[in-house]
């Protein structure tokens, strides 16, 4: 068939490593954003970062990192004004970005399309190309505007997922809690690295 001609295998864009962006923002919960690079990096995956100020801020005052640190687990780093980074186009190829934690100001921002910043306007790039995009909002209690935000872009085609704890994995280390939460966010990436307690039904004795 001429469709299977070498001619065809020529032309073929080589395989490349698995590309995500992975942008942190200044809600509480820099763990969850470390722990991915960490994980996504386990994974093999090329990981594309940006970090905006208060995310640095909220880094610097939850965890033992500092924003360097950070910045050292991924692939390649951005900042946040500039708006020339290759992940700014939808031409460079990526599979998909997750904004961990996402602050109601940028869910904001990505909800009406503003793309202001790098952060923004490559989650609007994620949407146009219809990529995946994943948005671990932050915030309790949720007023009217963060739930019609949330609904907005979960229309334009995004996936919010909230920091919620499972407590039916039953654990009080909060370290098992964040590895499974960070476990079902690269479920959304269908990656894995089988390292989270699934649910399995009712287990024997415990009902
Ligand atoms: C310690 C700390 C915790 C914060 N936690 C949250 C939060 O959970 N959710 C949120 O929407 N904003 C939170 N904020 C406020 C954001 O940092 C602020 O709105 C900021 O403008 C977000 O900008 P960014 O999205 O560009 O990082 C927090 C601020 C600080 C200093
Ligand atoms: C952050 O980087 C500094 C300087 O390289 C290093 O001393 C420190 O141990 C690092 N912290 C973490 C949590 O990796
Ligand atoms: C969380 O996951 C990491 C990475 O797989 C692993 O090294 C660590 O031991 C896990 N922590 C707990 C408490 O299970």
């Amino acid at each position: 068939m001429l469709g299977m001609s070498s001619t065809a295998n020529a032309t073929a864009v080589a395989p490349r490593r698995k590309r995500i962006i992975v942008a942190m923002t200044g809600a509480t919960g820099a763990i969850l954003g470390i722990k991915l690079l960490i994980a996504l990096r386990n994974l093999n995956v090329e990981t594309h970062l940006v970090t905006s100020k208060w995310a640095g801020e909220t880094i610097k005052y939850e965890t033992d990192y500092h924003a360097a640190n950070v910045t050292a687990l991924a692939d390649f780093s951005y900042n946040i004004n500039d708006m020339a980074a290759a992940i700014s186009s939808g031409s460079f190829r990526t599979d998909g970005m997750i904004i961990v934690p996402c602050s109601m100001k940028t869910l904001a921002s990505v909800s009406t399309g503003l793309g202001s910043d790098l952060i923004a306007r490559a989650a609007d790039v994620m949407l146009k190309e219809r990529r995946r995009l994943v948005l671990v909002t932050r915030e309790t209690p949720l007023s009217e505007i963060h739930l019609r935000n949330m609904l907005e872009v979960t229309r334009a085609g995004a996936i919010i997922f909230p920091p919620v704890p499972a407590f039916y994995i039953k654990s009080d280390d909060v370290e098992v809690m964040i590895n499974h939460s960070v476990g079902r966010m690269l479920d959304l990436f269908d990656l894995d690295i089988g390292n989270i307690e699934r649910w399995q039904g009712w287990t024997k004795g415990d009902k």
